[in-house]
């Protein structure tokens, strides 16, 4: 059930008593942000790059342990080459200006998706800030970038293929935890709750494997205003959910 923006704002954002342990978000919404404004669609980025902020310093408060963005998707490549440098112009900006802060607050840094689809310079950044973070542990921040599911799962059957073959992994061996190892997030546990904001409900190719058991949560607010009272509301829908995985209830 989508929830209304104008309830979040009666919501307080005090701590969660169950709070999820992984939270994903898609940020959607700041091109119809800026286009209600009458400015130019990197006016929403940039606003919604400060709403990134805003999310990272709510989750901490939630106490939140993990949690992913959906920055850029593969098929993002496909916009207009003046919007697209804008988005890695952005990126890169955030990187050199926002990295050294997060990383001196707790925060680890991992990307996902093709990162050699970007420039060096920005690759670079990208390794520099997944080492320099790598001993934090207060929140685990991965960002999604140039990140496509479906690429990312075929990418995993190939590389389990390539293991069979090579004699590394018998085909007996073939569990859904042993596939888990080959995508982009071994090790980071499966979103509990994912939030989608601008009132769309799809999951636009992010995370297809992992979202099996992912509670949705769809807000009706355009990403570069949300805020925490919104992080918040997601929470208190997520909180009276019933999670069954599969199973009936006792
Ligand atoms: C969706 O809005 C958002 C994106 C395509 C990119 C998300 C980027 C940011 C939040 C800013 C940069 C982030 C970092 C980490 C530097 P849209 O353009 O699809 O909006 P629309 O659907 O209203 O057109």
């Amino acid at each position: 059930m989508p929830l209304i923006p104008a309830e979040a704002h009666l919501i307080n954002t005090e701590p969660c008593a169950a709070p999820p342990r992984h939270v994903a978000i898609i940020m959607d919404g700041n091109g119809r942000w800026a286009a209600a404004r009458h400015l130019p669609r990197v006016a929403g980025h940039r606003e919604g790059a400060r709403a990134v902020r805003r999310t990272i310093e709510a989750a901490m408060r939630q106490k939140i342990d993990w949690l992913t963005i959906y920055a850029f998707s593969s098929e993002n490549w496909r916009r207009p080459a003046g919007e697209v440098l804008d988005l890695t112009g952005l990126l890169r900006q955030y990187l050199r200006t926002e990295i050294a802060e997060l990383g001196s607050n707790g925060v680890r840094m991992r990307f996902i998706g093709d990162r050699d689809r970007f420039d060096e310079g920005i690759q670079k950044d990208l390794a520099k800030a997944e080492a320099d973070t790598a001993g934090n542990k207060r929140l685990n921040l991965t960002v999604a970038l140039s990140y496509g599911a479906r690429a990312e799962i075929l990418a995993a059957a190939r590389g389990m293929a390539d293991a069979v073959a090579a004699g590394k992994l018998a085909r007996s061996d073939l569990t859904e935890e042993t596939f888990g190892r080959f995508l982009s997030t071994d090790g980071i546990p499966d979103p509990d709750l994912i939030i989608r904001t601008s009132g769309e409900q799809r999951l636009s190719n992010f995370l297809l494997w992992q979202a099996a058991y992912a509670e949705l949560v769809f807000l009706d607010v355009l990403w570069p205003d949300f805020d925490a009272q919104h992080f918040a509301a997601a929470l208190a829908a997520f909180a009276g959910r019933e999670r069954r995985f599969g199973a009936r209830p006792a």
